[in-house]
């Protein structure tokens, strides 16, 4: 049985060691971004943790295996302003910034019972929208997402000049150059 507390103190060395192993993973999924942490903690500190409690504005969770004792996963929530000018419908809403399960205990709605821990503390905190974002190349990491019931509501989008992507172009390049030359 694994359930699901409020994280403390006592857990950041943990929480560390699984952050650490979150972007050693993305560093596999999108290399192009992310690089592998290097020593267990990567560059995460105990005081960014800290600040993080002291705000009031984030909230950490972590998943306890009952059995061992163990903390298995975590995810954290934070509250956000969108963009205070006329441009912006200006509301507050809650992201999710990070949410990871260790690999031997996936599949057992671990990561479902730490993300429905955040909705509540979002609609506790009067946040009624939660974001997050995930790698269009995480495709286990979005297909968790829909699952929950999240939908894309932006994209982001990139290319890769060295490689087949800019030769394309080059190509409309050339034949804008063709165009022109004939007419
Ligand atoms: C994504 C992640 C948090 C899911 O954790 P989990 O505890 O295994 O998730 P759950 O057991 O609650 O999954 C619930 C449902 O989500 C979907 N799902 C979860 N992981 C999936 C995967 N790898 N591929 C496809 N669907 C997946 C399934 O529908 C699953 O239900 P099922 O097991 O009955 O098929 C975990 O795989 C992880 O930590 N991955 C690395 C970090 C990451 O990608 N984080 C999220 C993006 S930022």
């Amino acid at each position: 049985m694994t359930s699901i507390i409020t994280a403390t103190r006592n857990h950041y060395p943990t929480i560390l060691t699984l952050k650490s192993q979150f972007y050693s993973e993305m560093a596999e999924v999108v290399p192009s971004i992310h690089k592998a942490p290097e020593g267990s903690s990567g560059f995460f500190t105990e005081s960014m943790f800290e600040g993080d409690l002291l705000s009031g504005t984030q909230a950490y969770f972590v998943a306890l295996d009952e059995q061992t004792g163990a903390i298995v996963g975590f995810i954290t929530i934070g509250r956000r302003l969108s963009p205070n000018n006329p441009l912006f419908t200006t509301n507050s809403f809650a992201n999710i910034d990070e949410i990871y399960v260790a690999p031997e205990f996936r599949k057992q709605k671990i990561a479902t019972e730490l993300v429905k821990a955040a909705f509540k503390w979002a609609t506790a905190n009067g946040l009624h929208t939660v974001k997050t974002g995930v790698y269009a190349r995480n495709s286990g990491g979005y297909q968790f997402w829909e699952m929950i019931g999240f939908t894309a509501y932006k994209a982001l989008v990139e290319i890769d000049l060295s490689n087949a992507a800019a030769n394309r172009y080059e190509e409309y390049t050339q034949q804008d150059l063709v165009k022109k030359s004939d007419s």
